[in-house]
C-alpha cells in the first residue's frame, strides 16, 4: 500500500458513476466530465469537472470511467489445497457435490497459519486489482472449534466483514450425526468464533443442513451478536430462502433453484426493507454447469439483486467480480447497469453497509478507474483486464 497525500482531486473523468441519482442522470447517477475529491480516506466532493475545489494532489483520469470499488459480499478465500482435478471431472461429465468441501477441509486443517494467511494474502490482492476494494470472507473449511477459531482470525486480518460459518457441511467426525455436530457449532465453537465475526452463515440444502437445523444455527448466532446470512438453493429448491427471510437474514446466497414463492418472499422482504438481498453467484454457476438464476424474474418483482464471486477452491474458484458482471449481462438478462448496481450498492446493502457501494460525499473514497471510458466495456470486452487503478479508503491500492 502506498501513502497519499491527505487531498487529492482525480480529474479529468469521463464518466463518474456515483450510484446516486440524486447526484447525476439516470439509475446510476452518472457525472460527465466529472472530478472526485478525495480527503482522509472519504469522498469530500464530487460534480463537473469546472468545479472542483483545491486539493494537495491531483491525477488524471484522462477520460476514462470511476466506478464505486466493487462490494464481493461472499467469499471463502481462507482455505489450502487445489481441487482442479475435481472442476476437470466436472467439465467431463460429473455432477457438483456439496461433499467435495470435505477434501478442503482435509488440506485447510493440515496447514499452518502461515500458508493460509498467505493464501487469503495473494488472493485479496488479487481481488483489489480486479477493481474489489470490499471483501467478505467465511470460514467453513475447519469444522473444528480450533480451525474455524483460527480461520476467522486469519480472515479478519484482511476484512471487516467476516462470516462464521461453522455450520457449512457436518465435519467428518459427526458423519451420521447432524443433530451432535449442530450442538458444537451453536455451543463450543459459537463460544470460540463469535468475538471474531460480524456474521453468522449456514449452507441450508440437501446434503448440508435442513431448515430446522439452520434455523437453529442462525438464532444462536443471532443471540450472541452475530447477523445471519444463508447459502440456500443452490443445488436444487429448498428452504433456504424461506429461512432466510423468516430469521431477517441480510443475505440469501446462490438463489439458483427458485419457486415463484421464493421470489415474492424476496420482492416483500425488499419493500419491507432493509430485506434480504438475494446474492447471485453466476460464477459458481459457470463452474458446475448449473443453470444460471432468474434474475430478471427477481428484479421483476421487485426484489433487491447483488452479485459476488463466491471465491472459494470448489465451486468457483473465481474472484474477478467483472466477470460476473459479463455473465449476469449475458446469460441472465440483466442490464450492464443492474449488473454493475448489483456489484457495488447491491453488494453494499447485502452487508448492511452505507458507506460503500456509492461514492456520495461522506462515503469512503472506495474507488475503481476502469481502463475504459464507461462501464459497459466490463462486460463488452469479457475477460480483458478493464481496471487502471483501485483505492480503497482514499489509498491506491492497485494501478
Ligand atoms: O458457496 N455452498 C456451499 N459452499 C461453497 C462451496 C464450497 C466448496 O465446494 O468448497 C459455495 O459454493
Ligand atoms: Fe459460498
Amino acid at each position: 500500500m502506498s501513502t497519499v497525500p491527505q487531498s487529492v482531486l482525480v480529474d479529468g473523468i469521463g464518466t463518474l458513476v456515483t450510484n446516486d441519482p440524486e447526484l447525476g442522470e439516470g439509475p446510476l447517477g452518472e457525472i460527465h466530465d466529472a472530478a472526485l475529491a478525495i480527503d482522509t480516506g472519504h469522498v469530500a466532493w464530487c460534480g463537473p469537472r469546472g468545479a472542483a475545489p483545491g486539493t494537495d494532489a491531483r491525477v488524471d483520469a484522462a477520460g476514462r470511467c470511476v466506478i464505486p470499488g466493487f462490494v464481493d459480499s461472499h467469499s471463502h478465500v481462507v482455505f489450502a489445497g487445489d481441487r482442479s482435478n475435481e472442476f476437470g471431472a466436472r467439465m467431463s461429465g460429473r455432477p457438483y457435490e456439496a461433499g467435495g468441501i470435505r477434501t478442503t477441509v482435509a488440506a485447510t486443517r493440515a496447514a499452518t497459519d502461515t500458508e493460509l494467511s498467505d493464501t487469503a494474502a495473494s488472493l485479496v490482492r488479487e481481488a483489489h486489482a480486479q477493481g474489489t476494494t470490499t471483501l467478505e470472507i467465511k470460514s467453513g473449511y475447519g469444522l473444528t472449534v480450533a480451525d474455524e477459531e483460527r480461520l476467522l482470525r486469519t480472515a479478519a486480518r484482511f476484512t471487516e466483514e467476516v462470516t462464521f460459518l461453522g455450520a457449512h457441511i457436518v465435519a467428518p467426525e459427526y458423519a451420521g450425526d447432524p443433530q451432535g455436530y449442530a450442538d458444537l457449532v451453536t455451543g463450543a465453537m459459537l463460544d470460540a468464533c463469535a468475538p471474531h465475526a460480524r456474521w453468522i452463515d449456514v449452507f441450508c440444502e440437501d446434503g448440508a443442513f435442513d431448515a430446522e437445523t439452520a434455523r437453529r444455527v442462525l438464532q444462536a448466532g443471532q443471540r450472541r451478536g452475530l447477523a445471519p446470512r444463508v447459502h440456500g438453493n443452490q443445488l436444487g429448491p429448498g428452504p433456504g430462502v424461506r429461512v432466510a427471510v423468516e430469521c431477517g437474514a441480510a443475505s440469501v446466497d446462490h438463489c439458483t433453484y427458485l419457486s415463484d414463492a421464493d421470489v415474492s418472499a424476496l420482492a416483500e422482504s425488499a419493500a419491507e426493507g432493509p430485506g434480504t438481498v438475494a446474492t447471485l453467484l453466476p460464477g459458481v454457476d459457470f463452474s458446475t454447469r448449473q443453470p444460471y438464476p432468474d434474475a430478471r424474474a427477481l428484479l421483476d418483482a421487485g426484489a433487491c439483486v447483488a452479485l459476488a464471486s463466491d471465491c472459494n477452491p470448489g465451486s468457483c474458484f473465481t474472484s474477478s467480480v467483472a466477470f460476473c458482471i459479463a455473465m449476469a449481462v449475458r446469460e441472465m438478462r440483466m442490464s450492464p447497469e443492474e449488473a454493475l448496481w448489483a456489484a457495488t450498492a447491491g453488494g453494499a446493502r447485502a452487508l448492511r453497509r452505507s458507506d460503500v457501494g456509492h461514492l456520495a460525499p461522506g462515503a469512503r473514497a472506495d474507488l475503481t478507474l476502469l481502463a475504459a471510458p464507461n462501464p459497459i466495456y466490463l462486460a463488452y470486452r469479457p475477460g480483458v483486464p478493464q481496471v487502471a487503478a483501485v483505492w480503497k479508503d482514499g489509498e491506491l491500492v492497485s494501478g
